[in-house]
């Protein structure tokens, strides 16, 4: 479609044209409902439908069993900061954290502001968080392990993740959730601003093992509560239904596109040639270590602040837009999700490279 950017800001972010093409084919008068998604019930028979398709793509993709609940909540995943352990944390039984950056921090902030004096057991603040800390032992006692999967503002995102036995791994995936296969069981939780990779501003995902829910106690704020957003499939109260449906579209995409190893083959093709342009010359420096590189948000230097202004300037006239890093770091910054299409890649590689040409 003309006079459409690529889009890399780290969200919200791109959306794969299609979805928006459906929701604008469908917007006045939704599957002949003679109104629209905007306007409809969350207590309708086709809302309801909804949020049940939504429900089940979003499992399909993954492959979660029966045993996971997919809950649509509201706050983004600063909500689920405080969420997890309100819910989650045990008596007499510790929450541990690993601090991989800015968001990690917040979590275990929030966490220690509600009194549950979180223990940080690994942390690659000492190196600027540059890479995802390599070693670390969790205590078989804990009520949980929380983690965040994908460093958006520093660009680094665990490969592989860790082994926790019977402790319960909760993970922040807000910026990679389905950008790549990975072992669905490992998890007891799973939580997700949508808004990155799997749709709109305004819904938070919730990917919870049935057995967490037994946690949740009553005297926890209700908004806030795993087990009644569960027994009421998300509408305890009224939802983001926008959100919620376009979310449906995004998971449909991804299983339209063939699948989760589809879309992970295509987003590690275009992260690498990134990577591959950053590597190949001493004009560009990656921030983050390569055992740790991010394949959603790519952050490189420049040789200095006035090329990189200079950089992001060039590239939004261009049509290269939000690459600008995030402003506690500086720098640059290619969010490039799911939807990011190759040829915006392409785009963007070959503007590194004449911008080299002429500046370097
Ligand atoms: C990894 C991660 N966690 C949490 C958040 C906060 O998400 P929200 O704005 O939905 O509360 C972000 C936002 O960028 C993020 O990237």
């Amino acid at each position: 479609m003309e006079n459409r950017v690529f889009n890399f800001n780290p969200g919200p972010a791109t959306l794969p044209l299609s979805v928006l093409e459906k929701v604008q084919a469908e917007l006045l008068n939704y599957q002949g409902e003679g109104l629209s998604i905007l306007e409809m019930s969350h207590r309708s028979k086709a809302f309801d439908d909804i949020v049940n398709r939504a429900v089940e793509s979003t499992k399909k993709v993954m492959g979660f069993g029966d045993q996971y609940t997919v809950l649509f909540l509201q706050g983004g995943a600063t909500s689920q900061f405080a969420a997890v352990p309100l819910n989650l944390a045990l008596e007499g039984k510790p929450t541990q954290y690993i601090n991989t950056g800015s968001w990690s921090k917040k979590a275990i902030a929030e966490a220690q502001k509600l009194g549950f004096e979180p223990q940080v057991i690994a942390s690659s603040a000492e190196d600027n968080f540059s890479h995802i800390p390599r070693s670390f032992t969790v205590d078989s006692n804990a009520s949980y392990l929380h983690i965040t999967s994908n460093n958006t503002i520093f660009g680094t995102q665990w490969q592989d993740y860790p082994d926790t036995g019977e402790v319960p791994l909760v993970c922040d995936m807000s910026s990679d959730l389905y950008c790549r296969r990975f072992n669905p069981n490992k998890f007891a939780l799973i939580y997700a601003g949508a808004q990155k990779n799997a749709g709109p501003a305004g819904v938070t995902i919730v990917i919870i093992r049935n057995d967490m829910l037994e946690r949740s106690h009553d005297d926890i704020p209700t908004i806030l509560n795993y087990k009644i957003f569960a027994e009421k499939n998300s509408l305890y109260n009224t939802p983001n239904c926008f959100g919620i449906y376009v979310v449906g579209l995004v998971m449909d995409w991804i299983l339209g596109q063939g699948g989760i190893d589809a879309v992970e083959k295509i987003n590690r093709r275009k992260s690498e040639m990134i990577y591959e342009t950053i590597d190949g010359t001493d004009f560009f420096r990656s921030t983050a270590a390569r055992d740790s590189r991010s394949m959603m948000n790519v952050t490189f230097r420049l040789p200095n602040e006035d090329l990189e202004k200079k950089f992001v300037s060039e590239a939004t006239e261009a049509g290269l837009v939000g690459l600008k890093g995030h402003r506690s770091v500086g720098g640059i910054r290619a969010s490039i999700y799911n939807a990011m299409p190759l040829a915006g890649v392409e785009a963007l590689v070959d503007f590194m490279k004449n911008f080299e040409k002429v500046n370097g």
